[in-house]
Formats: structure tokens, sequence, C-alpha cells
């Protein structure tokens, strides 16, 4: 079987073709980064804009890259949520579009569905269950996956997800955005163990996330070090703070699989990018002796293909979505 996907939700265009929920025939991504760098985050009203602006062409590059027409297709996917409404609204607003014209059944995929499905596109052996920590700029879940489609959220963020503490971090100390992948490399020209930053943990409640604390704790940092006239060393900054999140959220992924007796252990979500994040959990399931999967970067941060993949396994379980779909940005997973 082979879908058409399609991604808007936040700040990249995306269409990809995916067979049986495990092979990439075509992902296709216009990022807007470049327009968004000039406010220093995303804004919605531009995003929503450039969405319209590209679709059309991501989508007919999607189809023609794999060789495929809509005729061809069995299924139409889209996100539809969480994410930026007017984002969400244009690509749910084309996938619609192309599955009544084309006649396609029209499946609705959750946003982190798709980024915990981008490990069946990098592992096609991979089968639930297994324990997942979906880390991104909007959200962090430690999710356990019992089965195709079906989730058990042990722990999510109380307040700023993982990213967004990067890229707040990286705004404070001049970087600019997005934040993740420029702190990462400033990182590596400093010493993790320079400033202790805090690691919060929610007392009854070992798999949440808090990483509000941390934060407050570098922008404070830096004030204080301008009252006093110190020089910062940013790279020893972000060293530290990165250390600090990236220790979190390890942790509390190898508490999870230890306490749940689960061994086999995935990343997702643009911050599993990060290479000291992916070396920390790689070592410490080595350790553990469990499996770890996690798919290359591209697959990472917000694609289709792995919309692709999560639309595929909705639409075995019998997910279809009728056409008055909506966007749902604060759409709940499971
Ligand atoms: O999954 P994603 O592309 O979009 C959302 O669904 O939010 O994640 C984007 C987030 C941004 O906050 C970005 O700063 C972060 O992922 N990110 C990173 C790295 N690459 C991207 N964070 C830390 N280290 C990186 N190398
Ligand atoms: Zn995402």
């Amino acid at each position: 079987m082979e879908v058409l996907a399609i991604e808007s939700s936040c700040d990249e265009t995306a269409a990809a073709v995916v067979r049986d929920g495990r092979e990439i025939l075509s992902n296709i991504i216009a990022s807007q980064i470049e327009t968004h760098k000039l406010y220093g985050g995303v804004v919605p009203e531009i995003a929503s804009r450039k969405h319209i602006e590209v679709i059309n062409q991501v989508i007919s590059e999607a189809l023609s890259e794999a060789d495929r027409t809509l005729g061809d297709i069995d299924a139409v996917c889209v996100t539809y949520g969480p994410g930026l409404v007017g984002a969400l609204l244009v690509g749910v607003g084309a996938a619609k579009a192309l599955a009544y014209a084309a006649d396609k059944p029209l499946v609705g995929v959750h946003h982190i569905e798709g980024h915990i499905a981008a490990n069946y596109l990098a592992d096609p052996e991979l089968e639930p269950p297994f324990l997942c920590m979906v880390a991104s700029g909007g959200h962090s879940h430690l999710v356990i996956v019992k089965d195709y489609g079906e989730y058990e959220v042990l722990g999510r963020t109380r307040d700023d997800a993982a990213g967004e503490a990067f890229d707040k971090v990286a705004r404070a100390i001049g970087l600019g955005y997005p934040g993740g992948p420029k702190i990462a490399a400033l990182a590596k020209e400093g010493d993790p163990l320079a400033i202790e930053f805090p690691r919060a943990s929610i007392e009854d409640s070992p798999y949440d996330f808090s990483f509000s604390g941390v934060k407050s704790a570098v922008l404070n940092y830096l004030n204080s070090c301008e009252m006093k006239g110190e020089e910062i060393n940013r790279a020893d900054v972000a060293a530290s703070f990165q250390d600090a999140v990236t220790g979190v959220l390890t942790d509390h992924t190898m508490l999870a699989a230890k306490d749940y007796g689960i061994r086999k252990v995935a990343l997702a979500g643009g911050v599993a990018c990060n290479s000291c994040l992916r070396g920390k959990i790689k070592a410490a399931c080595e350790d553990s002796g469990y499996e770890f999967f996690l798919p290359p970067p591209i697959l990472c941060t917000d694609n289709a293909a792995m919309i692709g993949s999560a639309g595929y396994y909705e639409y075995r379980k019998g997910v279809r979505h009728g056409w008055d779909l909506n966007a749902v940005p604060a759409l709940a997973l499971g």
C-alpha cells in the first residue's frame, strides 16, 4: 500500500510517498527557517502564508520523485494536530481537496505519532512494544508504544519543551533561531562541567520533565555575570546547559525503561538530532543491554515520511476521516 503524506504543523511544508509504512519513495521538505530567522522564532501568520505558497509544488514534487500520480496512491494522510492552527489548516485543506478529487480515503495523523513512527522508517525490523522519548520544539513526551497506534504516555513536560528551552537559551546568548543546532555546535568548544545548572525532577512524577527552571537559571547566570562585569564564556554556558537538559532526558528515559522492564528504547523529535543526547542514551542502553533505535536527523525533524508511516498503521487499524476533518491545535496523544 502506498500513501501520500502531508505535514505542515509548524515551519516545514512537507510531502512524501511511503510504501507499507516502512519504505520512503520520496520525502520533500521545504523549510521556512530562513524566513523565521529574521524574527528570532516562528511567526504563525507568516508560517501559514508560506505553507500556502509552496504546498502544491511540494506535493507535486513528492509524487513525481516517487514516479507516481495521485491515481496510483491508496490513501492521503495528513497531520491534523497538535501544532499551529493556521499552519495545520493548510495541510488539512490540501489533503482533503486531493483525497476528495481523487476519491481516496483520508487519514488524519497525530504529529507525535509521526515522530515516533520515524523509527519504523529507520529500522524496518522494529516492532512494538518499545519505549520512545519524543523531544521536539513543542513536546517532550516519554511514551510506551504498546502496539501500532497504541500509546501510554508516562511523562510529559510541565512547562517548556526541551527544544523550546534550547531555542530560548540560544536567543539569550545571542545565537539566534533555531537554537538547538547552534547550541550543540557551540557546546563542542565548551566545558559541560563549568557551570552547575539545575536538573529538575518532579516529586511523585518521576517521568515528567520541567525545563523552565534550567532556562531561568541560565538567564540569571547571564544577568549576574553582566552585573558583576564578568566575562561570559558562551561555549561553557552552552555545554553546561546542554549537559543538564540531555542528562535529565537520559535519566528519566532509562528509569522508565527499567521500571517498566522495556528493553527497547527509541528516540524521536528534533532534539533527537542532538549528538550529546544520542551519545548519552546510546551509552546508557549499551550499559543496560537494551536495544537502541534512532532515526537519522532528517527523519527526526519535521517531515512527511514519518506521517506516511504513522498514517499507514492508522489506516490498517481502520481509521478514516471525513470531509469535516479539522485542525486540532492541542490534539492529545492516545
Ligand atoms: O521536531 P521538530 O522539527 O519540530 C517540532 O515538532 O517542534 O523539532 C524542532 C526543535 C527545535 O526546538 C530545535 O531547536 C530542536 O528541535 N533541535 C535541536 C537540535 N536540532 C534541532 N535541539 C538540540 N540539538 C540539536 N542538534
Ligand atoms: Zn515535530
